[in-house]
């Protein structure tokens, strides 16, 4: 008998669960959406970052319980049914905001959910959003770009890095 029950990138999702299953467990373990990562179960690094009701939340510091009901968006929710990349994603790409890859889906979901509530941050507040997340390859140079990009921003005389 499911005791859990949200939408999940737009799809009915239920299961059982224990009082002290985490949200990225049910997520990972149940719903096979392993794109969510975990870093470090502690809060600190945001690789498990995904969006509750389209607020960005460490996915480790939340019960599955407590997203009963919700809407919850994954980095597999993000590209189009197609394949196409969305803009943040896209971005990414582009402007080399990755190197291993494993903070990349928290970076995005972070990312996409600093766009929605700001369309056009600094390059500052793109960087205090981005406190919770830590990457330990691209230096976070490349990823502020790739979002200053997406909102829009002319980044061409910005080198690489
Ligand atoms: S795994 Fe959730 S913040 Fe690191
Ligand atoms: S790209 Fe490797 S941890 Fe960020």
């Amino acid at each position: 008998m499911p005791n859990v029950s949200m939408t999940v990138n737009g799809k009915a999702a239920s299961g059982e669960v224990e009082g002290r299953t985490l949200l990225v467990g049910f997520l990972r373990d149940q719903l096979g959406l392993t794109g969510t990562h975990v870093g470090c179960d502690t809060s600190q690094c945001g690789a498990c970052v995904v969006h509750v009701d389209g607020k960005a939340v460490k996915a480790c510091t939340m019960l599955a319980a407590e997203a009963d009901g919700a809407d919850v968006k994954t980095i597999e929710g993000m590209a189009a049914p197609d394949g196409t990349l969305s803009t943040i994603q896209q971005a990414f790409q582009d402007h080399h905001g990755l190197q291993c890859g494993f903070c990349t889906p928290g970076m995005v979901m972070s990312a996409a959910a600093l766009l929605a509530e700001n369309a056009s941050p600094s390059e500052q507040e793109i960087r205090e959003y981005l406190e919770g997340n830590i990457c330990r390859c691209t230096g976070y140079h490349n990823i502020v770009k790739a979002i200053m990009a997406a909102a829009g921003h002319d980044v061409s005389a910005i080198a690489a890095e």
